[in-house]
């Protein structure tokens, strides 16, 4: 499969983990250009450094700040010309039962996984429109869906299924796709907190006994980016191992 030949990328938070894994997939199967937007911007050198020439850009950009991501924007089409693909995949989670949850860590999630899709969509869109074609994959969570101790990530990675859906129905008959990828258990950073007790549980209950990889999640995201899911638009990819809640 090669059909990004000659497309341009935007992944955010594509410095490690599963963004870095679709970097690294989008070269392969041919992307003219991927832009990598990122607040950690010494990973985000270092990861685009892989690659040869200019064809990986790393960006810093902190996707909760609007005015940041429009100037990222601007860098991305002043080195592209234009933004084909973008890939919503920024994301923190910041744990604690409801109860116990501080307001700081219900905003610093909404503002990152919520805010942060949205003002990246908000950007490319319109370049979208004029040229009449687009991917977005939003990378929602399988945890959207409830999971004790994330409310403030379930609701963020629920209302990307709700935003998702809704611009899939509103931008289908300007050639723009929307969909979103809904991982579960991926071996990242993300998930490296995790005590082993919690992971040996994780384990019994995901049916393939196993944890996902980045590479994995990558292939879901490039069929969403690509022209073999043309006619697909609105849907929730679950890549979970079977685990479904
Ligand atoms: N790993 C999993 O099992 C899993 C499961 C479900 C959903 N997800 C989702 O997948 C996405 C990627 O997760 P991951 O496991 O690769 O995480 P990760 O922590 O390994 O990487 C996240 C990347 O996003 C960047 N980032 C964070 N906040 C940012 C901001 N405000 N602006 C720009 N960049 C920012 C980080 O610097 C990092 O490079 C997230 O949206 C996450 O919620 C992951």
């Amino acid at each position: 499969m090669s059909d990004l030949k000659g497309k341009y990328a935007v992944v955010t938070g594509g410095a490690r983990g599963i963004g870095a894994a679709v970097v690294k997939r989008f070269v392969a199967e041919g992307a003219a250009g991927v832009a990598i937007w990122d607040y950690d911007e010494s990973a985000a050198k270092e990861t685009a450094a892989l690659y040869p020439g200019d064809r990986v850009l790393a960006i810093r950009c902190d996707v909760s700040d609007r005015e940041n991501v429009k100037r990222c924007a601007e860098q991305t089409m002043e080195a592209f010309g234009r933004i084909d693909i973008l890939v919503n995949n920024a994301g923190i989670c910041r744990d604690a039962l409801f109860v116990n949850m501080s307001e700081d860590q219900w905003d610093k999630v909404l503002r990152t996984n919520l805010n942060g899709t949205y003002y990246c969509t908000a950007e490319v869109v319109p370049g979208m429109i004029a040229s009449g074609y687009g991917k977005i994959v939003n990378i929602s969570s399988s945890a959207a869906h409830g999971n004790v101790g994330q409310a403030n990530y379930s609701a963020s990675k629920a209302a990307i299924l709700g935003l998702t859906k809704t611009l899939a129905r509103e931008l289908a008959a300007k050639g723009i796709t929307v969909n979103a990828v809904s991982p579960c258990f991926i071996e990242t950073d993300m998930m490296n907190g995790i005590p082993e007790t919690l992971s040996q549980t994780i384990l019994r209950m995901i049916p393939m006994r196993r944890m996902g990889t980045t590479d994995e999640l990558a292939g879901a995201v490039l069929f969403l980016a690509g022209d073999d899911s043309r006619f697909v638009t609105g849907i929730e990819l679950p890549v979970n191992g079977g685990m479904f809640t």
